[in-house]
């Protein structure tokens, strides 16, 4: 039995996200990035959004998956050829690309994300049920910028980037990462998801749970930033916020302070006045024109568009 060969490129270092964090919280307005919702609370609270009735896109995703799968593997062979590489960013539980495998038999499975022992846990359980794939998990934070270690990928690679995660980029940011996989898939393919524009209601709702799961993801950020940091926020004075902008086209997530607080750690503190605000994620929704348009300044020249009878979520397979 093979075991995934793990290889934690960036034990994140702590150091380094403790300064970033740290200088998000001095910020005004304080904002603190998405990246930090992912520690192993907030690993297995997003796997618990995406069961929630309210939150459609990886239900919606899954549904074009399962009723487009063929034609979508069948396109990306054309690209990438037989068995190709397969490069999983923001792998998470790996259950997207799992379901990938049977049609796209690839030799390799690069997984890619920050939450490296929650990857780690994922791999090893997969390496189980595909004992004759290759496995590599990559911890790292591509936040910033995309770049894998030489030799993980040979040759054209299908780079699979599901579940609308470019929609915590800014258009400028969401470009610059859509070049660099473009670079890492050397001629191959760019299999990816994007959330579409609809109803503020069905947005909001979708970030704001009947159950509060969504404000405990949210309201865990700082859970872990009392860890990294050695800060000393009190959950319970903070209240989860969503809300769609329809002008910049983007949720925006902030946790508001329900008082007067100051939040204290070594090195420094901030005082927050009753409702003042930390900016935690912002979720971009696209029309499909414009997402086609961004693939296209990214370089990609042939692009296939697949979408739900609602047209709620798309999945691009760009290619060079
Ligand atoms: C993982 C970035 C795709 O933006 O929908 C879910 C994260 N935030 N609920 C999203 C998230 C709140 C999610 N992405």
């Amino acid at each position: 039995m093979k075991s995934p060969q793990f290889l934690q490129l960036h034990r994140p270092d702590d150091r380094a996200l403790a300064a970033g964090a740290a200088a998000g919280l001095l910020a005004r307005p304080a904002q603190v990035s998405p990246k930090f919702f992912y520690d192993a609370l907030g690993s297995r609270l997003f796997d618990a959004i995406t069961e929630l009735a309210e939150y459609y896109p990886t239900r919606t995703e899954a549904a074009i998956f399962e009723r487009h799968g063929a034609a979508i593997a069948q396109a990306a062979l054309a690209a990438t050829g037989a068995q190709p590489v397969l490069v999983d960013l923001g792998a998470g539980n790996c259950a997207k690309a799992a379901r990938l495998f049977g049609a796209l038999a690839p030799r390799r499975y690069v997984a890619v994300d920050i939450a490296a022992d929650f990857l780690r846990q994922s791999l090893q359980q997969l390496q189980q049920a595909h004992p004759l794939i290759a496995m590599l998990g990559l911890g790292l934070d591509f936040s910033m910028r995309l770049e894998l270690p030489a030799d993980t990928v040979s040759g054209p690679a299908l780079v699979f980037y599901p579940g609308s995660s470019i929609g915590n980029f800014a258009p400028d940011g969401a470009l610059r990462l859509l070049r660099e996989a473009r670079e890492v898939a050397a001629g191959g393919a760019l299999l990816i998801g994007a959330d579409l524009v609809k109803p503020t209601a069905l947005l909001e709702a979708a970030y704001d749970d009947d159950l509060g799961v969504t404000a405990a993801f949210n309201l865990n950020l700082l859970k872990h930033l009392n860890r990294l940091l050695g800060a000393d926020f009190d959950v319970r004075g903070w209240r989860h916020l969503a809300c769609f902008d329809a002008e910049a086209s983007r949720i925006e997530m902030h946790l508001e302070a329900r008082g007067a607080t100051t939040v204290r750690w070594p090195g420094g503190e901030r005082a927050f006045r009753p409702g003042e605000r930390i900016h935690t994620e912002n979720s971009y929704k696209w029309t499909p024109e414009g997402f086609g348009a961004l693939l296209r300044r990214a370089g990609f020249e042939r692009l296939q568009v697949w979408t739900d009878p609602k047209g709620w979520f798309g999945v691009w397979l760009a290619c060079d």
